[in-house]
């Protein structure tokens, strides 16, 4: 074909150069990640590089998801050299198991220039953000778990005594149930209930960065069932999902009792996440151990009847919504067994045009945008307290409710 447009074949050429110069594809770095696909008892994924010429200090691996996502929409990052052999331009680093995001994971190797570390673009900890240029190499993309089995499996207690709320997420909003009984090994006999779905949008995010690419990732779709009449302090065994898209383990609880002359609680606030690479905010290792003993001492309590309750400031997502997949994966060993209670906090809510502000709060954007959307759609607490948003999102759940379990009386308020 003549090109009618005489100049349009130098700046094809021009186009293919700045391409490779993009890229700088160098000839022989590779970059691969295994397994393709993590079978569940699958503990690690291996990132694994060779060929790497003249490696720097600087020079790292980013983690993306969806694998669509450009360079500078990275989740997070991991330097080079914590592999012992960077220097010899070749290496090994592993992740632990990453939580389900609903679509495959992918990882690239850049080059990160020390000429170009510059503390305009910063994290949370003030420490200089990579900034996706100069990639040399990718990776396959590493499948976890499949999305249309349920993650995320919580519970909480709801307004009648003898019911129990099951909340989880799936990658898709068609049909789920919860099945539950007092048999363990007999889900013949077992109950079944529907359950509603839930999910919101990136136009409903207020403001950065959780409107934005940065930021956001689908955040699939949210179930809540509600098993009824249950006789009290009785141990019950449950699973949830579908026949078409797969169903939970079995988890158990212990069914609310008012008339119970002990409970136990676990209160605590601001918990946080853990995730297992650098990103945009500084997360909270602490908050394995917080896990781990509550594990523990809900472990040696047997059959005694718990409930959580976790005031404010939840998982401090900010605005980055694959922290909050971090954070129910973390949580759900426990969420998954014993009901989960929240209140909200200003790292879920805080923006400028919030509907609800008391006013012994100061109203900024430490919810990262997020104007509690995500904290009101992924939990759902006795009571009704509710409030439009103000932006055709989701409406504000969960501010303020009350319950009884045994004894004491909890009345949750949180600033
Ligand atoms: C790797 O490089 C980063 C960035 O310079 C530095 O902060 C970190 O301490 C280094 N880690 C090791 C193990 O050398
Ligand atoms: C995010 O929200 C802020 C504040 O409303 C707005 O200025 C900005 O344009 C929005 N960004 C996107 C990508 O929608
Ligand atoms: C609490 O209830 C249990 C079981 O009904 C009973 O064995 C125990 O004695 C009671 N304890 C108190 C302090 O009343």
């Amino acid at each position: 074909m003549h090109p009618e447009n005489p100049h349009l074949i130098p700046f094809l050429l021009f186009l293919a150069v700045a391409a490779l110069a993009a890229g700088e594809a160098a000839a022989d770095t590779t970059l691969s990640a295994s397994p393709a696909k993590l079978s569940p008892s699958d503990g690690q994924i291996k990132i694994r590089w060779a060929g790497l010429p003249a490696p720097d200090g600087l020079d790292y691996v980013a983690i993306y998801s969806p694998p669509s996502s450009r360079d500078k929409d990275f989740l997070g990052y991991l330097f080079l050299n914590g592999s012992a052999s960077w220097r010899d331009g070749h290496g090994e680093l592993s992740l632990p198991r990453l939580p389900t995001l609903r679509a495959p994971y992918q990882f690239r190797l850049f080059r990160w220039p020390a000429n170009e570390y510059s503390y305009h673009h910063i994290d949370h900890d003030r420490n200089p953000l990579p900034h996706g240029k100069h990639r040399v190499a990718v990776s396959g993309d590493v499948t976890v778990g499949d999305p249309a089995r349920p993650q995320q499996v919580h519970l909480s207690f709801a307004d009648g005594v003898d019911e129990m709320r099951v909340m989880f997420l799936c990658g898709d909003g068609g049909k789920r149930v919860v099945r539950y009984g007092l048999e363990k090994d007999d889900d013949k006999g077992w109950k079944e209930v529907g359950t509603e779905v839930r999910t919101y949008e990136q136009k409903h995010m207020c403001d950065w960065p959780a409107n934005h690419s940065i930021a956001w990732r689908d955040p699939g779709f949210v179930f809540d069932g509600l098993m009824t009449g249950l006789e009290p302090g009785r141990k019950y065994f449950y699973k949830v999902g579908s026949d078409t898209g797969g169903w939970s383990k079995t988890y158990s609880f212990i069914s609310r009792d008012s008339e119970a002359n002990e409970t136990n609680a676990f209160l605590f606030g601001d918990m946080g996440t853990y995730v297992p690479y650098n990103t945009y905010i500084r997360t909270q290792a602490e908050s394995l151990s917080t896990v781990k003993w509550i594990l523990r001492d809900i472990e040696a309590l047997g059959d005694k009847p718990a409930f959580i309750s976790h005031i404010g400031d939840i998982s401090y997502a900010r605005g980055y919504s694959w922290v909050w997949d971090h954070f129910f994966s973390q949580i759900e060993p426990i969420a998954a067994n014993t009901p989960y209670h929240v209140c909200i906090g200003n790292h879920e809510y805080d923006w400028p045009l919030q509907p609800w502000k008391p006013s012994w709060a100061t109203y900024g954007k430490d919810g990262g945008g997020e104007c509690g959307i995500p904290y009101s759609v992924k939990f759902r607490m006795p009571g009704n307290s509710v409030l439009p948003t103000g932006n055709g999102g989701p409406d504000t759940r969960n501010l303020y409710y009350s319950f009884d379990s045994g004894p004491p009386s909890h009345v949750h308020l949180k600033r």
